[in-house]
Parts: structure tokens; sequence; C-alpha cells
């Protein structure tokens, strides 16, 4: 018996250390030790020994039983600790590896001015009115006094989406002015910046897709002299109290009288040079008041009310700003170029 147990002793040790997971462990335990395990069942069979032999065999029993357990507490914190480490180590985090640099966006240029504008206006009691770029020919022209037929409404410019040219990619934001008129009462005070598109080969000052900001103002008694002032403020606020206007006569088809403003040239002070390709002027915006025909055709009696509106190129605008020389930058959405104007 004692042989039996001293082998035991030594198989169970050895599988202990042998054990390489924890569940290994746990049924070596209930092989060895459980109710059913060999050390119990040679407990069992103590009855048949002498008694001088059974204490001796009971604290060998003993022994090994508590060998055995401890074998198997010490195998399974040294398998944990194991455990632990090998974890520690594959999610390891080196807090000391430098972060990744990351891209902080900007303003792109045209925003920028854009959101100038409208502050400027907004600041002046303006609110800022939207209107679709897939617009009705109706609203693109018609109810701006270009009749069917008329020039500006030519397939070579316009691209139309039907047979009979009723709907069009708008090609002007005064098409807005209309939408508002239709939508709301005077008094009206609105801009409307926006994309435009027309039939244009790209070049270096043409693209078929560019940028306009609309205004309109609609109220009892607004006169050309109410233009003008508001116009001057614009001018003062882009480019400085100096900053002088020229408005000439001109035609548009939906406001009577009609002019364009310029602004004097504030590289050479009117002189003429490059910049203003020896003019002394630089043209910034159509404009004019608001034609009774289109008053009328929003059913805003224009006995009553007058107004004025203004039509201003955004890109050229940016392109002035920041001099830059060729419009197709501004799409080509070059990160090196975008990121000077953060
Ligand atoms: N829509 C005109 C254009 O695209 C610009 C314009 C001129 C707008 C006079 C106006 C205006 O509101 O009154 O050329």
């Amino acid at each position: 018996m004692r042989k039996t147990l001293e082998e035991i002793r030594a198989r169970s040790l050895r599988a202990i250390g042998e054990a390489a997971e924890p569940s290994v462990l746990e049924s070596l335990r209930v092989k060895y030790l459980g109710k059913k395990g060999e050390l119990t069942a040679v407990l069992k069979q103590m009855g048949s020994l002498s008694p001088e032999e059974r204490p001796l065999i009971g604290q060998l029993a003993n022994d090994i039983r508590a060998a055995v357990e401890k074998a198997l507490g010490d195998k399974l914190a040294a398998l944990q600790d194991e455990l632990l480490r090998a974890r520690l180590e594959s999610e390891a985090i080196d807090v000391t590896v430098p972060g990744r640099p990351f891209i902080l966006g900007a303003r792109h240029p045209l925003k920028i001015v854009w959101d100038e504008a409208v502050d400027i206006f907004v600041g002046m009691g303006f609110q800022v009115a939207e209107g679709p770029e897939i617009e009705y020919s109706d609203y693109n022209f018609t109810k701006l006094n270009t009749p069917e037929g008329h020039p500006a409404r030519d397939r070579q410019d316009t691209f139309y989406f039907d047979e009979l040219d009723s709907v069009c990619l708008r090609t002007q934001t005064s098409p807005v002015q209309v939408r508002v008129m239709e939508a709301k009462k005077p008094p009206i005070r609105v801009i409307s910046p926006g994309r435009v598109y027309r039939k244009d080969e790209v070049d270096a000052t043409h693209s078929p897709m560019f940028h306009q900001m609309e205004g309109l103002v609609v109220d009892r008694g607004i006169t050309m002299g109410d233009l003008k002032g508001t116009l001057n403020t614009l001018v003062k606020r882009l480019y400085g109290p100096e900053a002088l206007t020229r408005f000439r006569p001109h035609h548009f088809p939906f406001t009577e009288p009609s002019c364009e403003v310029d602004v004097q040239c504030f590289e050479c002070r009117g002189q003429g040079c490059r910049v203003c390709k020896g003019e002394g002027w630089i043209e910034l915006l159509g404009a004019g008041m608001v034609h009774p025909r289109v008053l009328a055709g929003c059913g805003i009696d224009p006995e009553v009310y007058s107004g004025f509106a203004f039509g201003v190129g955004l890109d050229r605008m940016t392109m002035r700003r920041y001099k830059i020389s060729d419009l197709r930058l501004l799409f080509e959405n070059d990160a090196r170029f975008l990121a000077q104007f953060g």
C-alpha cells in the first residue's frame, strides 16, 4: 500500500508539473483527490491494514494529499501569472510612440469671402434666402422679364433638362428674387448666395459652375439712393473706407434703370495699371431698380412698392481679394493651394 501511495504521489506531481492550463489542473485534482479519486480509493482499503501500520499509512496519505494540494495551488498560481504576463505583453501600448500628425482643414477662400459678404449684409438687416440650383426656366428667365426667344435663354449658354427647355440649371441667382417675392410681402430685404451654371469652356476666368450673390430690397419708397448707399457700404467694408464706386448705365431685363458698379482700382487709385487693365476701375457687379413688370408678376403692386436688386460674382471677388490669377485654382481642390487660406 505504501508503494501504491508513493507511486500516486510521483505520478500526480509529475502530471501537475507538466500541466499547461488551469483546466488540466482541475481534472488532475478530480483524478487524484476527488471522491472517486485514486488517493481516496486507496484510503478506503485502510481497514485491511494492521493496527500498527494504519496510523503510519494514514499519515503518509495525509502528507501526499497535502503535497498534491500544494502542488496544484502553486501550479495554478504560476499558470495564472504566466497568462497575465503574456496578456500584458501582447496588449501593451507604448505611450511614448509619437502621435500620427493629422491635417487641420481650412475654410475655402471662396467661403471666407462668401461668409464675409453675408456678414456685411446681415449687419444691414438682410436675411439669407435660398433657391434651387435646378430651376424652372419660368423663374430663371420669364418671370425676370426675359421672355422666350431672348438671347440670354440660348441653348448654347444654358444647361436645359428637357426638350421644351422648361427646366434648367439656374444661370444666375436672380430667380431667388422671384421666389422670395412670391412667398412674402414687402418689406423684403434678402441676399442669396449660391452656385450658378453656364455652358462656359474652362479657362483662367471661366467655369461652367461659379458663384453669385443676389440682393433684393422691396419696400415703399425705395430709390436708387438706397441702392447706392447699400453698395457703397459693401464696397467700403470690403476694400476699406477710401474705396470709391462708379455707377455706369447698363441693361438687364429685370431692372429699370440698370447699372454696372465699378470700384476704383486699389492698386493704382484710378491711374490705370496692369490690375485694372489700364481702366482705373474694376467691374464689380450688376444692379438696378426692380422692373415694375417683375414686381407685378410676383403680385406686388409697382404703384405702391419699389425695389432694388443686384448680383455680384463671388468667385471674382475672391480672386481679387487674394490676388488669385486663375479661377481653376478655386475648384481643383489641391490641398497645397487651399492650405494657404487658413
Ligand atoms: N443676374 C445678373 C447676371 O448674372 C446679375 C444681376 C444684374 C443681378 C442686375 C441683379 C441685377 O439682381 O439687378 O449677370
